[in-house]
């Protein structure tokens, strides 16, 4: 079926939601507490039209606030490309924090729930988003109880209409944090990405303008408006302003997420988690996931952020720190990239599905053909309709140019 209604779509979704994981639940800010501090507040004053929405998007937009999902788009731009479109408009979250390593959507989900969802009331209303999908990973069950029961908190209040939030459950597969291939699944099709453009802001749920933005991203909105945008112009570091939640894990003593400048290097992100695993030294890093591919210690003063790793071949992505030291084996950890890739990708477009197949099988060998490699990455970043496809040579290239002996 091309096409499936609301309604359908809601059946599907109903039958998925039949089934639920379990897991405790950790302390978080309470409803209670957060209306205490004035939560709610800059929400509710938007939707009396005591504040304008053009003055909250600029607020936004000067505190310099970029996509926290990894693609680092202007998060206020987004805005006015969608209200320039004509309605019903949607909004949609994007919870499938699924790039290996990244945690940081979590750890806010299942510490400060409102935050969060005070950020998302405040952009769909700049937008006025007749409804709001929320598409949360399966694989966060804590963070799937500590939503539902706030949601309906949030309905009992009369904060928001019953109903205008909707929850909406991944099913574990990573294409599906592709945007158009997360509206797809939201439609209650197979996550399969579309061809860009149009973008969603334009055509999106159901075809109609669409505001996507990652759950991060909306923690920063509620927090920014509440507290105002010096809270990230304030911060600078070796040229860079703001902040960035980096997920760190691998051989450092204290993996978790840390709240940084956005300068921050490798040396930095590491002393935050605590410093090297004993007996372990430094040997290369994977800046943001393993769209970022693999560096080399020797590039430990590049701030991580977006826009300065470009020139070294990566990106920042989601921030998912990875350390690998010098017990690690790097050909090892880029080939098991591949394999991630392989596993995951749709099959939708040849350069990436064959390309990812043929990618893994040329890694296993003893010794790569790193002329056949580099071609076949350059197909796959040319011909791919999406960013998986585009992005998974990165852990191939950056291995063979800084990992020459072990390949
Ligand atoms: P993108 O740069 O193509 O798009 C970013 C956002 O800007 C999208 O919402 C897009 O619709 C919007 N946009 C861009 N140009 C636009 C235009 N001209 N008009 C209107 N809207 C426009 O990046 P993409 O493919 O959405 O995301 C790639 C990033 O996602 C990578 O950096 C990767 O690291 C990250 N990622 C994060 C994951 C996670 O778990 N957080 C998982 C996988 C990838
Ligand atoms: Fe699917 Fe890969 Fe093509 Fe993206 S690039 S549409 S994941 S096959």
């Amino acid at each position: 079926k091309n096409h499936i209604d609301h309604a359908t779509s809601n059946k599907l979704q109903q039958a998925i939601s039949s089934k639920a994981f379990t897991a405790p639940i950790p302390s978080y800010q309470s409803l209670t507490d957060y209306l205490a501090g004035g939560g709610y507040q800059f929400y509710e004053q938007m939707k009396v039209g005591t504040l304008d929405p053009i003055n909250v998007e600029n607020k936004v937009f000067s505190a310099g606030l970029r996509g926290m999902g990894g693609a680092g788009f202007p998060s206020g731009k987004k805005w006015s490309f969608v209200r320039a479109e004509s309605g019903p408009r949607y909004m949609a979250v994007n919870g499938d924090e699924g790039e290996p390593g990244t945690f940081k959507d979590r750890y806010y989900l299942e510490t400060q729930p409102h935050l969060f969802l005070e950020g998302m009331l405040i952009a769909a209303q700049a937008v006025e988003a007749e409804h709001i999908y929320l598409y949360l990973r399966d694989e966060y069950p804590a963070a799937l109880t500590i939503l539902k029961r706030e949601i309906t908190e949030l309905e009992s209040a009369n904060i928001v209409p019953i109903g205008y939030i909707e929850l909406r459950r991944g099913a574990g597969a990573y294409i599906c944090g592709e945007e158009s291939a997360m509206i797809e699944s939201i439609e209650g099709k197979r996550g399969l990405p579309r061809h860009r453009p149009p973008f969603v802001a334009q055509k999106g749920i159901f075809n109609q303008p669409t505001l996507v933005h990652n759950i991060e991203t909306l923690y920063w909105v509620a927090r920014i408006c509440r507290e105002g945008g010096e809270i990230l112009t304030s911060v600078s570091k070796n040229g860079r302003t703001g902040l960035r939640s980096y997920s760190v894990s691998g051989r450092v003593n204290n993996p978790g997420v840390y709240l940084l400048p956005a300068g921050s290097t490798i040396t930095d992100v590491i002393e935050a988690a605590g410093g090297m695993t004993q007996g372990h030294q430094l040997k290369a890093y994977q800046p943001g996931g393993p769209s970022s591919g693999i560096l080399p210690a020797s590039l430990s003063d590049v701030p991580l952020d977006f826009d300065t790793l470009q020139p070294h071949g990566s990106l920042i992505g989601s921030a998912a720190v990875l350390v690998l030291s010098d017990k690690d084996s790097i050909r090892d950890a880029a080939l098991n990239m591949m394999e991630f890739f392989d596993h995951e990708n749709c099959g939708q477009c040849t350069p990436c599905r064959v390309g990812c197949e043929k990618a893994v099988k040329l890694m296993r060998e003893d010794r790569w053909d790193t002329s056949l490699l580099s071609e076949l990455s350059s197909v796959m970043e040319d011909a791919s309709i999406c960013g998986l496809g585009q992005a998974a040579p990165n852990p191939i290239r950056l291995t063979i140019k800084h990992f020459p002996d072990e390949v």
